[in-house]
């Protein structure tokens, strides 16, 4: 199978990596995401991860010494270590309350800034991200490492196709029966902390996912849903000994306004009685495209596509084949942002587009808490 990394003759092409000077690297928050960042970035050649923060005594010592780092500075939290470091990027890997003010510290010490996904909890924390990017001149690039799989670059590649013709309305989403995240500990699942449940948290993959494929138009108005019925129900809940504390969301719904004439039909959800709430569709004039159900996180389509168009007047199905990815997804996440780095190139997941994405989560939040639709308003930069 022929991939973008393989040449004409199904050869690797090897990329050249400049590794005469390597490029200190800080770690922001050192809980569980953190570990792929660091595993990720020890494969490349041209770097060195020199300082960690968290702000729980000992865990960065502790997730550097797992990797057999002995020759990092250790910091109780980002500002310490950003006022201390002279550093050439950042991983912030902290829960989704602290990525506004990790991330604006950074860009406002001049560091570019690799930011795990969600951008941030609300839109006026996206807001202020992109302007103090802006103002630094430094990129942040958004951890959506589902990007880089050559299945999901396909949807955008038959969009641009025109195989689709003008897209008009989409039903997208995903989640899984019973799997609200507590891997270690409660922090997706407490307000202060995570900020957002499944909306942030794994809504934003499946939004990001039909959104770019369609070049990310403005969202306009959204009527938004969010309930919490399993997370806060023992007998329902996959994590019962957090039903006292649970306080995000566990299902999330939008009816979503975009510029160009184009709705989405958004769901998402970490529970439900029902193994998933659909497939994605994507409904265009000349064709549909049917992406099976995914779970989101994983980074990949839930199976093989398959594209409903008229061949000669014929109402045709074409099955698009499962494509390979030869690298690991977080590889090349790493990968693509130290390479914008040091290239001086755009982030290969901008602020520009996800904040669209932020602003639809933002948006349903609010319309769910109002009762009704809103508007979504978003700021000059
Ligand atoms: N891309 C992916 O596939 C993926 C998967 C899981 C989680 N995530 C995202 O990664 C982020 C972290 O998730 P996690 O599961 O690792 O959380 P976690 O709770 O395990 O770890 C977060 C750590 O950040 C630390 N922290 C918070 N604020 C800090 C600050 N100001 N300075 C220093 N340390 C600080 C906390 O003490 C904690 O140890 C979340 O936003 C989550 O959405 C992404």
């Amino acid at each position: 199978m022929k991939t973008n990394d393989l040449n004409d003759f199904g050869q690797k092409i090897e990329k050249k990596i400049d590794a005469s000077r390597k490029m200190k690297i800080g770690i922001i928050g050192t809980g569980w995401i953190s570990e792929y960042h660091i595993i990720a970035y020890l494969k490349q050649p041209d770097v060195e991860i020199v300082a960690a923060a968290d702000l729980i005594p000992g865990k960065a010592e502790a997730m550097m010494k797992k990797h057999g780092l002995t020759d990092v500075r250790y910091y109780p939290d980002h500002h310490a270590m950003l006022e201390a470091e002279e550093l050439d990027a950042v991983s912030v890997c902290t829960y989704n309350a602290t990525h506004a003010e990790c991330t604006i510290d950074a860009l406002e010490h001049g560091v570019p800034v690799l930011l795990e996904k969600p951008m941030s909890v609300t839109l006026d924390e996206a807001v202020a991200i992109c302007r103090a990017e802006k103002k630094s001149g430094k990129i942040v690039s958004v951890g959506f490492q589902p990007r880089f799989d050559e299945n999901m670059k396909m949807i955008k590649k038959i969009v641009e196709d025109g195989a689709l013709g003008k897209v008009y309305y989409i039903q997208t989403g995903g989640g899984r029966r019973r799997g609200i995240p507590a891997p270690f500990g409660d922090s997706f699942l407490r307000k202060e902390t995570a900020g957002l449940g499944a909306l942030g948290d794994i809504g934003c993959y499946s939004l990001d996912m039909v959104l770019n494929a369609i070049g990310y138009p403005k969202p306009l108005t959204v009527t938004g849903y969010k309930s919490d019925f399993f997370g806060k129900n023992p007998a329902h809940s996959n994590q019962p000994q957090y039903a006292d504390i649970f306080s995000v969301d566990d299902f999330g719904a939008g009816f979503i306004r975009l510029e160009g004439g184009v709705i989405v039909d958004f769901r998402i959800a970490w529970a439900m009685h029902v193994d998933t709430p659909g497939d994605t569709i994507l409904f265009g004039t000349e064709g549909a495209l049917r992406i099976p159900s995914t779970e989101c996180w994983n980074g990949t389509v839930g199976g093989e596509m398959t594209l409903y168009h008229d061949v000669a007047g014929t109402q045709t199905e074409t099955k698009i084949p499962i494509l390979t990815t030869r690298e690991s997804l977080f590889d090349l996440k790493i990968r693509s942002f130290l390479d914008a780095v040091k290239n001086g190139t755009p982030a290969p997941v901008p602020t520009s587009q996800i904040l669209y994405n932020q602003a639809i989560i933002d948006g349903i939040s609010r319309s769910a808490e109002a009762g009704h639709e809103v508007k979504i308003e978003i700021p000059e930069i």
